[in-house]
């Protein structure tokens, strides 16, 4: 049995897609939640300098709040650095690229893959990299969706201009005859009623978050690391940003378990 919390981290509210998955199968784990809001978007910014970010991140959770696990619910951030990560921590660093390949590969029928995500984590080349060291017999049709993030982060979800948005970006999958399409972007799963709109019924959106929950729970069961039974997860949250914003529209996406956000600023 091992006690301390489970560290989970985006560049924003992304991540909090993930949390929710891991406080619904995991109830019983304390969670500390960094999102780094005063910095996001990542997207957009070189893989070095989002590189450092996430070392940074990773060492607060480790250091500060003492955490068993690192979770990187951020694509584009585990694109740039799981493999760092992994390497200068000693606890279990998990990705999100990975387990959202897995959920797609047993999804798609056809065998064509559509994936989205940011300008950085589809110019990483990672969603091509991992379909290949799985030997997974899937053709993958990525295309980056530019602007996503940011009405994400302002929680427009639903409004005229992320549909047209969506209906020009997402022509590339379209074209491409995907039957699945992977949401490789953690924000992307709250446009997912505006994203399957343009994509059509025929289409399945997967996204990362419950595969990734099943991946912790493994790791915790296989290391004998769970937290003691019988006991209600604390969930701690934590931005870098404005934290009164964090607070509404966080607490609108994950739900009543983000009821305080503590500050926190870079030197
Ligand atoms: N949620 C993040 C991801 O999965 C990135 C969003 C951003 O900051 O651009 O890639």
């Amino acid at each position: 049995m091992d006690d301390r919390p489970i560290g989970v981290f985006d560049s924003g509210f992304g991540g909090l897609t993930v949390a929710r998955a891991m406080i619904d199968l995991l109830p019983g784990e304390d969670l500390v939640y960094f999102g780094d809001t005063g910095r996001y978007p990542y997207g957009p910014q070189p893989l070095d300098r989002v590189r450092e970010y996430a070392r940074q991140i990773t060492t607060v959770l480790v250091e500060q709040h003492d955490v068993k696990m690192v979770v990187v619910a951020c694509n584009t951030a585990a694109a740039a650095a799981l493999d760092l990560l992994r390497f200068e921590h000693d606890v279990p660093v998990i990705g999100v690229i990975d387990p959202g390949v897995r959920a797609a590969v047993t999804v798609t029928r056809n065998g064509r893959i559509g994936v989205i995500g940011t300008v950085g984590t589809i110019g990483s080349g990672a969603y091509q990299r991992a379909v290949r060291s799985m030997r997974a017999p899937v053709e993958l049709t990525c295309t980056a969706c530019p602007g996503f993030v940011e009405f994400v982060e302002r929680g427009e979800f639903r409004s005229e201009q992320v549909h047209v948005l969506a209906e020009r970006l997402l022509a590339p999958v379209l074209d491409g005859g995907v039957d699945t399409l992977l949401l490789g972007c953690t924000h992307y799963p709250f446009l997912a009623r505006t994203i399957a709109d343009v994509m059509g019924r025929e289409v399945v959106l997967v996204s990362s978050a419950d595969e990734t929950a099943f991946e912790v729970r493994a790791i915790l069961e296989d290391t004998g690391q769970g937290h003691r039974p019988g006991s209600e997860g604390k969930h701690r949250f934590v931005s870098s940003g404005d934290v009164a914003t964090f607070k509404a529209l966080g607490r609108r996406l994950l739900g009543p378990e983000l009821d305080d956000v503590e500050g926190w600023e870079w030197d």
